[in-house]
């Protein structure tokens, strides 16, 4: 039987998109976000002192190319710091729409890290798993805890990690569209590096992010779904807006056909339901528990994975 570190996947409320720091992936904005608990990624690494390199199986198939790099750079990241030598094994399931802008990364370098520090029998704090995630992708300082979640941009890489918010709130909900499930056509990587580099308003857009924060802690505390769901669209929206003044579009015709029927069942059945969106052509809506029968009945032919609030790093042997 083997055992596996679970990290699920997190989507962020409040978006983080660009980087101040590409090496150590410290990001222009703070964000917060909330942990999904139906797509995760599990993943077992195992020191083998006879292997010559690493060596990575990912849904039973041994990765190679630019996957195989991402994840031997991360290793070599994680062996200089805790001062290790050996190989390893990699052995990783994902049940998530990689690339489809469904935040794999986030799961997959978050299960990543804590594995690599588990199997090699050092003991960190969640702070601590969290600034060590963030070294392999950003999103994946968030994944290391449950709930609603704030990564703090921070300074330095003492300063930048993710932590949980005092929220409970068991009643909210996911609802993960599938309008396109294809590989994005730029990876958020470059596609963040582009934006900052070209868009005229970027400096505008941070300071837009950073006014969001306050409010949006305010709102989760106080679980408030339309001040939530309003604050998020926007962040998403202006996430958007920058991208598109960079010449980056990930939405499709059916992105935006989707924001105007959700922008109708808000207004004509009054229904809280309103949408975010990542480096994807996908919709998450964000809802709670009473109303998710009935915004699936009001968009139909629309495939919908409906998630609650998801918990932080697991063990897991299935
Ligand atoms: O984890 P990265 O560096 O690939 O960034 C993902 C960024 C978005 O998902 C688009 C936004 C976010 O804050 O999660």
């Amino acid at each position: 039987m083997m055992n596996y570190k679970r990290a699920n996947i997190n989507i962020a409320l409040l978006k983080y998109w660009g980087k101040t720091d590409q090496v150590i992936n410290l990001p222009q904005q703070t964000s917060i976000s909330v942990t999904a608990d139906i797509f995760f990624t599990k993943t077992n690494v195992t020191i083998d002192k006879k292997l010559r390199k690493d060596k990575v199986i990912l849904d039973d198939v041994e990765l190679t190319g630019l996957a195989y790099t991402r994840v031997v750079q991360h290793l070599n990241t994680l062996r200089e710091r805790f001062k290790q030598k050996s190989f390893c094994v990699v052995t990783s399931f994902n049940n998530v729409f990689i690339r489809a802008g469904y935040a794999s990364s986030a799961s997959a370098f978050a299960a990543l890290t804590a594995a690599y520090v588990s199997a090699i029998g050092e003991k960190v704090d969640e702070k601590e798993l969290s600034r060590l995630a963030r070294l392999g992708s950003g999103s994946a300082a968030r994944s290391i805890h449950g709930g609603f979640v704030i990564w703090h941009k921070g300074t330095d890489h003492e300063s930048s990690f993710a932590e949980k918010l005092p929220v409970e709130w068991p009643e909210f909900r996911m609802l993960f569209t599938v309008i396109d499930a294809k590989s994005k056509p730029i990876s958020s990587r470059i596609g963040m590096q582009l934006t900052v580099e070209k868009a005229p308003s970027y400096g505008l857009f941070v300071q837009e992010c950073q006014d969001l924060v306050d409010p949006m802690i305010k709102a989760l505390k106080a679980q408030e779904i339309d001040t939530v769901g309003k604050l998020s669209e926007r962040s998403a929206e202006l996430m958007r807006n920058v991208m598109l003044e960079a010449g980056i579009e990930y939405h499709v015709p059916e992105t935006q056909k989707l924001i105007q029927s959700i922008k109708a069942i808000r207004s004509k059945h009054h229904i809280p339901v309103y949408y975010t969106f990542d480096a994807g052509p996908n919709l998450i809506l964000l809802t709670l528990a009473d109303h998710v029968d009935k915004i699936i009945e009001l968009i139909p032919g629309i495939k919908i994975e409906v998630s609650g609030v998801g918990g932080g790093i697991s063990d897991t042997t299935a």
